[in-house]
């Protein structure tokens, strides 16, 4: 349905993240997580787990989309040349990094685009490794491929408030293991939302270049950097060896909430690996759908006021929910620099609950609110929550979060 006025839905006065359609029965896997299930007291459980939005996307984005379907011809589609020349120009206007259109694959989604480096670039039993706690599909694609997932787990620097690198762990995890070819590197960082130094990423490109290691760097959250003072760096932007050969993933779909749509982009800029891309993905990885391009194009041409009116709202979220945090016993948050996701480590909490009564997921879904676990991510004890709603559903989750936290505990 168009909008009376779409002009209105830009308009600072009238946000466009108040009034959000209603996500139920439409094949929402956010929502249809929790649709047979209740919370202790017989409400529906709200969800705060997947990374996706409940806002509509912009209307530059639907435009798009209207225009694309007017043509009404939805053949096998190619990248489109609007597709790669307004990454481009996002990528130089935004991150000031060069790169040439050739360089840019349409990939239906960066999760298949990272299991086609893993074919692409090791050999089975091969270890390829991240930092942890990460995205799942970092700790679950290597075996899926035959090959192992080599976790290096981020140090959680509480009094300087941010996450770290284990400098000396990487080092001697990748000198005692030379089939380590690989790194998936996630940055900004999924779960934590730790945006990577200039020092950190170039340290990281030269334990690469001593250990002969692949970059393959997931910038899919590049665009939402709420900390001012730390600006994303793209990888492969940095002038090292190691960033030459680097691969990196970028999309539309996190920052315009389009993930159902499909596209993604990888930006090889080694001419020998596109060749061999299609190949490694054949059978297995399909084409991008027209919509998705026409939606990526319009995003990152046109997107930029909705991106900062989304950036104001969810450095407002992070507020009232760190506020929340600070109150609950045994919960601990570092905050993070970008992402609309917070990250809590509730192990205090569970060591001081009776046994059976210790799970924080359970105790979340007990009390109304479903946050992703932290297994999913290599961390038990730990809860990712999403912040990308309406601000009274996310005051509603705080509030019920307070609830599953506080004594006395809502009982699972
Ligand atoms: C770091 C990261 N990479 C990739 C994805 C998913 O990408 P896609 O939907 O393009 O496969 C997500 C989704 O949350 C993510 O957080």
């Amino acid at each position: 349905m168009r909008p009376e006025n779409p002009a209105q839905l830009h308009s600072p006065k009238q946000p466009p993240f108040a009034d959000c359609p209603d996500r139920h029965h439409t094949g929402a896997e956010k929502w249809d997580r929790y649709a047979d299930r209740r919370s202790a007291d017989g409400r529906e459980i709200i969800p705060f787990w997947v990374a996706d939005m409940d806002f509509r996307s912009p209307e530059c984005v639907l435009e798009a989309i209207r225009r694309r379907t007017d043509h009404a011809v939805f053949g096998y589609t190619h990248d489109t040349p609007g597709f790669a020349c307004s990454l481009t120009d996002h990528l130089h206007r935004q991150h000031g990094w060069a790169i040439d259109p050739a360089w840019v694959i349409g990939v239906p989604g960066i999760v298949s685009g990272l299991a086609v480096t893993a074919r692409l670039l090791t050999a089975p039993g091969d270890g390829i490794a991240s930092f942890t706690p990460v995205y799942p599909p970092f700790l679950f694609l290597p075996r899926l491929a035959d090959r192992r997932s080599v976790q290096l787990p981020l140090v959680a620097d509480m009094q300087a408030g941010r996450w770290s690198i284990d400098w000396d762990d990487l080092e001697q995890t990748l000198a005692g293991d030379p089939t380590i070819t690989l790194f998936w590197l996630c940055q900004p960082h999924n779960p934590t939302g730790t945006v990577f130094s200039h020092d950190d990423l170039l340290r990281l490109a030269d334990a690469a270049e001593r250990h002969n290691l692949t970059i393959i760097s997931d910038e899919i959250w590049c665009d939402l950097v709420l900390d001012e003072d730390s600006p994303h760096i793209p990888f492969a932007s940095l002038d090292h060896p190691a960033a030459r050969r680097a691969i990196t993933f970028v999309a539309a779909s996190k920052t315009w909430n389009i993930a159902g749509l499909g596209c993604a982009a990888a930006i090889v800029p080694n001419e020998r690996l596109r060749k061999n891309w299609r190949a490694a993905g054949g059978g297995l990885v399909p084409m991008v759908n027209p919509l998705g391009y026409a939606a990526s194009e319009a995003a990152w041409r046109e997107g930029d006021p909705w991106r900062l009116d989304l950036i104001d709202l969810l450095r407002t979220h992070r507020r009232l929910a760190l506020d929340t945090v600070a109150e609950l016993p045994g919960i601990s948050c570092i905050a993070p620099q970008s992402t609309y996701l917070l990250w809590l480590d509730c192990h205090t909490w569970a060591a001081a609950q009776p046994p059976g009564r210790a799970d924080p997921q359970r105790a979340c879904e007990a009390a109304g609110i479903g946050p992703s676990d932290g297994r999913e991510f290599g961390s038990p004890g730990c809860l990712r929550l999403n912040l990308g709603c309406p601000t009274s559903r996310l005051e509603e989750g705080l509030r019920r979060l307070r609830q599953a936290f506080s004594p006395p505990p809502v009982q699972p």
